[in-house]
């Protein structure tokens, strides 16, 4: 059977990220290698996100560029799947004939894998074929497309592969770099924000068992992961469904894992935000790393009820206070929406003032989307769009001074960094604040290590430095997240 290589291309959030790499692991299983681009694949999967209106038209004009490709190739198969997979399944087979496959994110995994297996089989026949004759059976065109029901989902975690299987995948550039695993702790969400559509493309919140989770973590650290990513949209409603326990048993259980690693987490909701999670945090230092990315989304408690976010600006404040008194030298970076719904300038103000408090690393910052299906969508929007775009403008120019100050707090400082990959005249890292380093150096072995560079320059964006000491033991305790002031 010839060989398939399989093409991802993956929008939108961690989850869809670690979806991905779960089906990279599948194929992978089945003989697939990963390509490195559009060109040279025989199957192509878009991961599509529905959060947002922008990035849904951005992927559909990308999905529509691909018909391209199999006009060079007819044996190649293109699918689509995640959440705009689970709500405009029938717009897309009858928009884009090119496309084989929508499989959304709320349906059955096992049935996929399935499906997955056939094509995979079907394609690499076809190619044969396409080889030896430049053409292919017609029994072989067909578009194979599958058809099946939102009601019969069904979570699986990720199939189980060997070590060996997992590094030749994820070695690979493309879906990530090698040495970070992402993982899906949860699936789903229950909380209904009145502006998100994921509860209705994800359906109803899921926790994986830990015991799984904790074994999947130790899997990645055996085949040489630097970085657990725990993934999920509200992780810390984690609760496992064997035991009951939360998520800061889970991040104690991955904490235990023996090697050098760091552990991070995206998103936690400030609603769950509970001390135990950020006392397990600070006793597991720094090896869960103090980066807690917050989702602030509105600074006005009158505009977080209507979002149904369920807590207040002073709440979330707190929160922050509590955060900062177990880890001075947490980063802390959040998401933000402008122009909900009724939102009134006063209102947008105080978000700002919120801004000016916290002093955030970094934000995501987001103009509001109307989403179908959200309770949002038929509220009456009264901010014009003009005003929507000078409330993000004026919020970003400030967020850029911001970042830019709380960058330079790191300069002269001698910082723990994760090196992930070489580039021009040096490498790439990252600090345990999810902040990018360049590394100025001529060493050729550093991708992987952890390294303690001085920083010797910041901009809004990112770090400079030199490295001047790596380090050998493990990631515990005794390693400091900075050593001393030069
Ligand atoms: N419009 C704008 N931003 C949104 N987000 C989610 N839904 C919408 C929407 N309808 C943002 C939130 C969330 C992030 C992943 O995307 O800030 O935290
Ligand atoms: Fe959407 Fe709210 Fe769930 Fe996040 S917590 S995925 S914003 S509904």
């Amino acid at each position: 059977m010839l060989s398939i290589a399989v093409f991802f291309r993956t929008y939108g959030c961690q989850a869809n990220v670690a979806d991905s790499e779960g089906l990279a692991l599948y194929l992978n299983g089945l003989g697939c290698t990963l390509a490195d681009s559009e060109e040279d694949a025989d199957l192509i999967i878009v991961n599509s996100c529905a959060v947002r209106a922008k990035a849904e038209q951005k992927m559909f004009s990308y999905l529509g560029s691909l018909a391209q490709y199999k006009k060079k190739k007819p044996y190649m198969r293109i699918g689509m799947i995640g959440c705009v997979a689970s709500y405009r399944k029938k717009e897309v087979y009858d928009r884009y004939d090119h496309v084989s496959f929508v499989y959304g994110a709320r349906e059955n995994m096992g049935t996929f894998q399935t499906y997955l297996a056939d094509l995979i089989v079907r394609i690499s026949t076809a190619k044969q074929f396409f080889a030896e004759d430049k053409k292919i059976p017609a029994s072989l065109k067909g578009q194979d497309r599958l058809i099946s029901a939102w009601k019969d989902r069904k979570v699986t975690l990720f199939p189980k592969r060997s070590s060996a299987a997992v590094l030749d995948v994820v070695q690979k550039p493309q879906t990530h770099l090698a040495q970070k695993a992402y993982i899906n702790i949860t699936t789903g969400c229950d909380n209904y924000c009145t502006y998100c559509i994921v509860p209705f493309t994800r359906g109803r919140e899921e926790s994986y068992p830990l015991k799984e989770l904790v074994e999947r973590a130790q899997t990645e650290v055996t085949r040489g992961a630097r970085e657990i990513h725990l993934v999920g949209q509200n992780v810390n409603s984690y609760k496992d469904p064997v035991t009951g326990e939360g998520f800061a048993q889970l991040l104690e259980g991955i904490a235990q894992i023996e090697g050098q690693f760091w552990i991070r987490y995206v998103s936690p909701h400030p609603k769950d935000m509970t001390n135990d999670v950020l006392d397990m945090m600070a006793a597991h230092s720094p090896k869960i790393c103090a980066w807690v990315h917050l989702p602030l989304q509105a600074g006005s408690t009158r505009v977080l009820d209507v979002m149904g976010r369920t807590y207040t600006k002073e709440r979330f404040l707190e929160q922050v206070q509590e955060i900062r008194k177990r880890m001075p030298h947490v980063t802390i970076t959040t998401d933000i929406i402008v122009g909900f719904p009724s939102e009134t300038d006063a209102e947008y103000l105080e978000t700002r003032e919120v801004m000016e408090i916290v002093k955030f690393d970094h934000i995501f910052s987001f103009i509001y989307s109307p989403r179908k299906f959200t309770k949002a969508f038929s509220m009456e929007d009264s901010v014009s769009a003009e005003e929507k775009s000078a409330r993000l403008t004026n919020l970003q120019k400030r967020q850029q001074m911001i970042s830019l100050e709380c960058n330079s707090k790191w300069v002269d400082k001698e910082l723990l960094v994760l090196v992930e990959k070489p580039i021009v005249g040096g490498y790439l890292a990252r600090t345990e604040g999810n902040i990018r380093l360049n590394i100025s150096s001529d060493e050729s072995d550093l991708t992987g290590t952890f390294v303690y560079p001085r920083v010797t320059s910041a901009n809004v964006a990112h770090l400079s430095g030199v490295v001047l000491k790596k380090i050998e033991k493990n990631i515990d305790k005794s390693c400091q997240p900075f050593l001393k002031q030069v």
